[in-house]
């Protein structure tokens, strides 16, 4: 294995950076100044979302960039993704063109369906997904050269499955929860054996989520191997994900952690230290249990929504 694990190959030939700046929950105010710290920092991977409600922002701290010659374009790796009320196949160009004037962009690298769930406009019912028809108006979108790779976000290995039964462009990334305590092993092993990338959010377990009573930081073996690296436990997460052949999107909005996130690739975790990972017991944190209702909705439990991968 060599040390530097920079990228990650797509099945459209295409390099995916192989450590991105998540921006979920990152707040209105501070992700710009992130976004721009990152990208100084030689981060060329931002990895954002309709939903999370920043993308304008963001938008003006790329323009910035540009316009200050710090990147160009073309160096650097955009994904966004569609939001769970905008499945219907004539929404889709209509959310996707949203994002791309919030980012202030004519292209993103990779545009994700964000969920295998599908809602009513304006409200929070929720109606039968058809991700057929939604994926053709994908297609549209990679076919228009918009967006360069197009993918899915939240699907287990069931739905995957079904799409590359379906998909005329097959997806390039399943872009899912994926840490030390959420390894994803057969979702890993099936995209392998399509060639679809997998991308790892929340690589540290989302530990600013008071909701998810995260430990994924403060697990024995992390602070052990830290402690023996002479790394962070934050360090030993990311590299544990680059060394399994995932790219991990680790959010932070503060400076000093966003530097401390990127220093993953001129060393690496020994094999005899990397086993002890495959002993830790494993456990779904983002659940989705807001897609799921007993008696509404196509999800009655979360076993239906992650057939089983829970
Ligand atoms: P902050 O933005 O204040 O740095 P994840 O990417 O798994 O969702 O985790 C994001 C959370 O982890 C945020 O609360 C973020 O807070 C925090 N975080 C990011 N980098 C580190 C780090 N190196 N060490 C500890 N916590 C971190």
């Amino acid at each position: 294995m060599g040390k530097d694990i920079g990228y990650f190959e797509l099945n459209t030939g295409a390099k995916i950076p192989s450590v991105g700046l998540g921006t979920w929950q990152a707040d209105p105010g501070h992700v710009g100044n992130a976004v721009e710290i990152a990208i100084k920092h030689g981060y060329r991977h931002i990895d954002c979302a309709q939903l999370y409600g920043n993308e304008a922002e963001i938008g003006v701290a790329l323009k910035k960039l540009f316009k200050d010659g710090v990147v160009k374009r073309e160096d650097l790796f955009i994904t966004s993704k569609l939001w769970n009320t905008d499945h219907a196949p004539e929404d889709v160009p209509l959310a996707f063109e949203r994002t791309l004037r919030d980012l202030q962009l004519d292209y993103v690298d990779l545009y994700l369906i964000h969920w295998p769930v599908r809602m009513k406009k304006g409200s929070k019912e929720f109606e039968q997904p058809d991700i057929p028809s939604t994926w053709r108006a994908m297609e549209a979108l990679y076919d228009s050269g918009k967006a360069q790779a197009i993918g899915v976000s939240n699907f287990s290995s069931k739905k995957l499955a079904d799409l590359l039964e379906i998909a005329r462009v097959p997806p390039a990334v399943d872009q899912v929860e994926c840490h030390p305590m959420w390894q994803q092993k057969k979702l890993r092993e099936f995209c392998k054996s399509k060639g679809v990338h997998l991308s790892g959010y929340s690589p540290l377990g989302s530990p600013g989520t008071p909701w998810l009573k995260s430990d994924v930081l403060k697990h024995p073996v992390l602070t052990m191997v830290a402690e023996k690296l002479g790394k962070t436990p934050a360090q030993v997460a990311l590299r544990w994900g680059l060394q399994m052949g995932h790219s991990v999107l680790p959010k932070s909005t503060n400076e000093k952690r966003i530097k401390e996130n990127f220093d993953v690739f001129d060393w690496s975790i020994p094999d005899e230290l990397f086993t002890k990972f495959s002993e830790i017991p494993q456990t779904r944190l983002i659940r989705g249990t807001n897609f799921v209702h007993e008696t509404k909705g196509p999800y009655k439990t979360l076993e239906e929504l992650w057939d089983g991968e829970i």
